[in-house]
């Protein structure tokens, strides 16, 4: 009678596990908060910064130097002059940075940023 009892137990405890696990792999399927970029976009904060921090920042600063007319530290400042932004960068004969073309897939990434509608985060 008493293992009678024990087997019982254990089926309801498989049988408790069972449901758990399988409906907690169901919410990570249709749930997409866990997701940090679930649209898929490019962003200014996640993609588009670190780009203007390695390649326009020596000149573009807070406080420009080296003759460049304007700052690119800030997300306006950057969305606000996209249009010229892409022109340069772009522009075999007067590249932007000023030493040369960046890689392909860096320009690509801003074009896309633009594309994508200019989303900050
Ligand atoms: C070595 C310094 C230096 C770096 C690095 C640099 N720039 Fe410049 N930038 C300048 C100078 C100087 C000018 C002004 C002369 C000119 O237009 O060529 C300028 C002009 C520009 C202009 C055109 C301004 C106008 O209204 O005509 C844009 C747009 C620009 N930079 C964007 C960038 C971007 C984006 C980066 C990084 C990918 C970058 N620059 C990196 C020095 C730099």
């Amino acid at each position: 009678m008493k293992m009678k009892h024990l087997i019982y137990c254990l089926g309801i405890l498989v049988l408790v596990l069972t449901y758990a696990c399988s409906s907690s792999s169901t919410d990570d399927v249709s749930d997409p908060d866990p997701d940090p970029d679930p649209t898929g976009k490019l962003t200014y904060d996640d993609d588009v910064k670190s780009i203007i921090s390695n390649n326009c920042i020596g000149c573009h600063g807070a406080t420009p130097t080296n003759g460049a007319p304007f700052s690119l530290t800030t997300y306006d400042s950057v969305k606000d002059r996209i249009n010229g932004i892409i022109g340069r960068i772009n522009n075999a004969s007067s590249p932007m940075p000023p030493s040369g073309l960046m890689a392909q897939g860096l320009r690509d990434d801003i074009q896309q940023w633009k594309d994508d509608g200019l989303l900050e985060n």
